[in-house]
């Protein structure tokens, strides 16, 4: 038996839930937000939540043109390819969870894969040392996108729709373009390496400089790119003039993608991963990503104890999360990466015995020290930038959607004339052990380059059945490289354990443990000097995160049955119901 600071009653508290929700109301005023956020959206028939208003209106009227929650993640996905260039993308990847309305979910994997021919010894130096730069920059950081293919075949699975129809808004956005915000102009700021690129300086900066605030930027080679695409399908992307322009780009800079890896791409069918948490079920995303393993490892930890409804950054309920996400990102480095390549111990990480193990070391009163807590062993082994966008409908359906570029503006290479910017996916590989990616992160043979291999991702679309059957209790995922499971898991946790309303528990300030480095990364507002100095006294290392911790963008359900949608304020995203 685990030690427990408190036992928990998995299936639901006895104490009443009014009187939380009291508690809650009354803290509500003193509780801080990150940001100011617009209320939640709401919307009988159906829902859009992503991180650009032109692409959620783009994936509501397709709601309304009858399209269902696949269509419309198709369509919002393809415009955010035009009005977010950082991160929605076409030459990048992606993972789709969607939930029929038989309440089936499925989970299609449309992760960028390494090219053929790619070694891991391309990413060492003479004395075997780690160039870090190559999977960040120039041809070799580039993986086979997947984003264009798996759009195509979930649509063509489980959509409605006409698919030209659907790649209609993303046209009209590139050929019009629209002013920058006074936010996308800081995001292009960012962007120094799109300089560096004939492609991207042609279209971000053909006066020299990068896009400033009420400028427009037009993508007209975009626009034919997906004009391509809308009259032939996924072929319009992998063969013919853009598949050799990606072709010939890459190659142009040292890498070794040929026509064939292009040509050879495809989605791959996933079963989803499954767990409980206090009596919920909890459906995300397998292997090639981490997320959902880790996801449901972190939940299943949690059940042991039980967390206050009133203290959501309470010293304890830090240090709770903190020893618990240590504990499963020292396995993630350990265990994970593309199933079809290594093979992924799912079943012996979730185990219950080996759950307690882990559990077991979790002291109540001192933080562990990574140095000490290695990746464990679980039962069946052998010894030896990015977005996001929920969709709902009017049948019961939903969609939760993660792509990524990897980087922002991925390696900030556009395929020339194609509009297309490339990903930098490689680096999500481990490029030597001990060597952490641009996320931090660690990993070893699981996680290693070959030819072919998908790069293990943090991706974690997520959905939470309502116990009913009925529309689900949340629809979310998230941005923000190794930030995206802790950052689904808090949202998560306060919606369940804290009782918070949706939108609230977006908003509320994250904080974040990776197990390396050994510390607790935590948004301004997220904790009060007291909390600090208890997570100290108790043996934590602490930092303030200049930036955002994760990007929520989420669908759940008031009590009435309406669709809620809420989107992150951290990155101006939109939530639209109708
Ligand atoms: O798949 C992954 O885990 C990363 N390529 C995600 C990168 C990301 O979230 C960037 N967004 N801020």
């Amino acid at each position: 038996m685990p030690r427990q600071f408190v036992p928990a009653h998995p299936a639901g508290r006895p104490r009443a839930r009014a009187l939380r929700l009291l508690l809650l109301g009354l803290l509500g005023a003193t509780l801080p937000v990150q940001a100011a956020s617009p209320p939640a959206g709401t919307g009988h028939e159906g829902m859009v939540v992503s991180a650009d208003t032109a692409a959620t209106q783009a994936g509501v009227a397709t709601l309304r043109a009858g399209g269902n929650a696949i269509d419309a993640a198709a369509a919002c996905a393809l415009a955010l390819a035009v009005t977010l260039p950082y991160a929605g993308n076409l030459g990048g990847g992606g993972m789709l969870l969607y939930r029929d309305p038989d309440g089936q979910t499925h989970a299609l994997d449309f992760r960028d894969a390494a090219p053929r021919r790619l070694r891991p010894g391309m990413f060492l130096d003479e004395d075997g040392r780690p160039l870090h730069h190559r999977a960040l920059r120039g041809g070799l950081a580039v993986a086979v996108p997947g984003t264009v293919a798996g759009l195509f075949e979930a649509q063509r699975r489980w959509g409605r729709l006409e698919w030209r129809r659907l790649v209609e808004p993303a046209i009209r956005l590139a050929e019009r373009g629209k002013p920058v915000s006074a936010w996308m102009a800081g995001v292009y700021a960012g962007g120094e390496h799109l300089l560096d690129d004939p492609g991207a300086r042609a279209i971000f900066a053909p006066e020299g400089r990068l896009p400033l605030e009420g400028d427009v930027v037009r993508q007209t080679d975009l626009a034919a790119t997906l004009r391509r695409i809308g009259a032939e399908g996924a072929k319009g992307f992998y063969e013919g003039p853009t598949a050799e322009a990606i072709v010939r780009t890459i190659e142009a800079r040292g890498g070794i993608m040929d026509g064939e890896d292009l040509a050879r791409y495809r989605p791959v069918s996933r079963d989803p991963v499954v767990g409980r948490y206090r009596g919920h079920r909890v459906v995300s995303f397998p292997p090639p990503s981490s997320g959902g393993l880790i996801l449901l490892q972190m939940l299943a930890m949690l059940e042991h104890f039980e967390l206050e409804p009133t203290e959501p950054l309470s010293s304890r309920t830090v240090h709770l999360l903190a020893e618990v996400e240590r504990r499963a990102y020292a396995d993630r480095s350990r265990w994970l990466g593309d199933p079809d390549f290594f093979d992924v111990p799912a079943r012996g990480l979730l185990d219950p015995l080996y759950i307690d193990a882990r559990v077991a070391t979790i002291r109540p009163k001192r933080a562990s020290r990574s140095e000490r807590l290695l990746p464990g062993r679980p039962p069946g082994v052998e010894s030896d930038e990015t977005t996001h966008l929920s969709v709902a409908d009017r049948w019961g359906g939903a969609v939760t959607l993660t792509t990524t570029l990897n980087g922002a503006f991925g390696c900030g290479m556009v395929a020339e004339g194609t509009g297309v910017l490339l990903n930098n996916q490689i680096d999500d590989f481990s490029l030597a052990p001990g060597m952490p990616n641009q996320w931090g992160l660690l990993g070893g043979e699981a996680n290693a380059v070959a030819g072919g291999k998908r790069p293990l991702s943090s991706m974690t679309p997520t959905i939470v059945d309502a116990p009913d059957g009925g529309r689900p209790l949340l629809v979310l995922g998230s941005p923000g490289g190794s930030k995206i499971i802790t950052s689904v898991l808090q949202v998560l946790v306060h919606v369940i354990d804290h009782e918070m309303p949706l939108q609230q528990a977006v908003d509320f300030p994250r904080f974040h443990h990776q197990w390396y480095p050994d510390v607790i990364r935590y948004e301004r507002l997220a904790l009060p000097a007291d909390v600090r100095s208890a997570l100290a006294k108790l043996g934590h290392e602490l930092e303030q995160t200049g930036g955002d911790l994760g990007n929520v963008n989420a669908i759940g359900t008031d009590a009435r049955g309406r669709w809620l949608g809420a989107a992150d304020p951290r990155r101006h995203g939109s939530a639209l119901g109708y």
